[in-house]
């Protein structure tokens, strides 16, 4: 047995006692301890903080100036599979002792053969947690800029990839590719091996992007019965006139394509339908839509990730592909016409805000709120917890946060997550980069994660947008002339 840390002192219960430190090198806030008790046997309890008290008494009884007293919170015994409180308080006097590894990892509940997403504080446990619930009861990675969001959600990806899961991964700043090449470093403190995924990731892009000869495949849609508020959002057709129009139009189609809406307003008595055609016009030519569309079937394999690229795509545009990719895949789903997967929003902020809905709101809500009856998970991923649709926070069970700062993420969070304490929050703010506080229903408690270096490469969002920048922007400017160019065409082969 290694030497006691300290003795409990004054009045203890059964969740929690202070001891004096006797050990002071070995004991620091955090740390997972645990002493004896004749009911229960060994139980596990935490560090909550450490105080230096002047207490005469017991600088004479420990022959120390300076006293050191932790307090320490209980945190139970796991029994049957779940944690018990003890049920009689602890005895002052008793020796504490620091918890071995083993006891620490049973104790929390980690499962052995689960997704290890990193190291339990500064211990070297590791954290693993069960996969059916990571993916299956959704997952949200919420932090601040540069705290490690991505790098973190590419650890549970490598995981899931490594067990076949099959994976969707909405990726606004192709941030994922380097996932196919291995990383550079080895680690012998999280004990991972580097490796790429080249095997697994296939990169889809939209027929527009800038990016297009990189991709792996094309994505393309159908654009069958686009609703008029779809038509709207991607044409920013401003106009109440044309809106009119096009609400008249669809009101007479059933089972329609874009040139069939096009017809049809061709028909319509009103000179405003000019700006209504041309909007259309300019869907119909965006090239995402096709007449021999990808199959959406082959978006969710098993052992794959099929990864869609949206850099460079227009805001409206990515709205509407998470929207009709996602929805398919979830009827596919419910249909047993796909395997069960996950879906990785990145940004998610964009596409299912707490404020102002778009087109992919609606259906990430059903997939949040229904998801996990037919064996479709998500992961959220965003900068600003605040912003994203509570509904959809709401269903994360599994939810990893990392450094947040901003009052009003802050705020939300608080309101999102059970069983956080102030103490929690307190180091929320505090968090090192790629630290977190990971809360699972597994769990029992929430745990500060190290999270682990990642066998993959990783490549940081601001520096991919750096380089998006650069290749977008003369792109996008030539696509505004050519639209341009387009229009005019249009219009005057119409006054002729
Ligand atoms: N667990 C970790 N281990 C080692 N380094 C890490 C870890 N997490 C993050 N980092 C470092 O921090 C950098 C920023 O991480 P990451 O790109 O994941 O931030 P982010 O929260 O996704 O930021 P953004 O909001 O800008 O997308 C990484 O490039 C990496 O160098
Ligand atoms: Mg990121």
């Amino acid at each position: 047995m290694r030497s006691a840390l300290g003795r409990i002192h004054g009045s203890a219960t059964s969740f929690e006692f202070e001891f004096v430190v006797t050990n002071s090198k070995n004991v620091k806030r955090g740390d997972y301890i645990k002493v004896w008790n004749d009911k229960d046997g060994w139980v596990l309890a935490q560090v909550a903080d450490i105080l230096a008290v002047d207490n005469p008494k017991l600088s004479e009884i420990y022959r120390s100036k300076e006293v050191l007293i932790a307090k320490a919170r209980v945190l139970g015994k796991r029994e049957s599979g779940k944690l018990r409180m003890p049920t009689s308080p602890f005895i002052p006097g008793d020796n504490v002792y620091s918890a071995e590894d083993s006891l620490v990892a049973e104790t929390l509940g980690f499962c052995e053969d689960g997704v290890y997403i990193g190291l339990l504080g500064d211990t070297g446990v590791k954290v693993k947690l069960n996969p059916n619930t990571l993916v299956q009861k959704h997952v949200c990675i919420l932090a601040k800029t540069g705290s490690g969001k991505s790098y973190t959600a590419g650890v549970i990806i490598e995981e899931l990839l490594e067990r076949n899961v099959p994976l969707l991964i909405i990726d606004p700043h192709g941030e994922y590719i380097s996932m196919k090449k291995p990383g550079r470093f080895k680690d012998n403190e999280f004990g991972v091996e580097p490796r790429g995924y080249a095997d697994k990731i296939v990169v889809y892009a939209p027929p527009s992007s800038p990016f297009i000869n990189s991709a792996d495949k094309e994505l393309s849609l159908d654009g069958i019965n686009l609703s008029a508020e779809e038509l709207i959002e991607l044409s920013g057709l401003r106009s109440p006139t044309a809106q009119a129009l096009l609400y008249q139009a669809l009101r007479n189609l059933k089972d329609y394509t874009i040139s069939d809406i096009i017809e049809e307003v061709e028909n319509i008595r009103h000179s405003g339908k000019w700006t209504l055609i041309g909007a259309l016009s300019k869907i119909e030519n965006s090239g995402l839509f096709k007449s021999k569309p990808t199959d959406l079937r082959t978006l969710l394999l098993r052992g794959k990730a099929s990864l869609i690229d949206l850099r460079g795509i227009e805001p409206a545009y990515q709205n509407l592909i998470v929207s009709r990719v996602v929805s398919k895949l979830f009827e596919l789903r419910k249909k047993g016409e796909v395997e069960p997967g996950m879906i990785v929003v990145e940004e998610a902020h964009n596409f299912a805000p707490e404020r102002e809905k778009t087109v992919a709101t609606k259906v990430l809500r059903n997939v949040a709120s229904e998801g996990r009856k037919f064996g479709l998970g998500l992961m959220v991923i965003s900068q600003r917890p605040a912003r994203v649709d509570k509904n959809i926070i709401s269903q994360c069970n599994t939810q990893i946060i990392l450094k947040v700062t901003n009052p009003n993420d802050i705020n939300a969070i608080k309101k999102g997550i059970e069983g956080i304490t102030a103490e929690m929050v307190e180091e929320i703010k505090r968090l090192p980069t790629g630290t977190a506080v990971v809360v699972s229903p597994e769990l029992d408690v929430p745990v500060i994660v190290r999270v682990r270096i990642r066998k993959s490469q990783h490549s940081e969002a601001t520096s991919v947008m750096k380089e998006e920048e650069k290749e977008k922007e003369p792109v996008l400017e030539e696509n505004k002339e050519e639209k341009k160019g387009f229009l005019k065409r249009f219009f005057r082969s119409r006054k002729s």
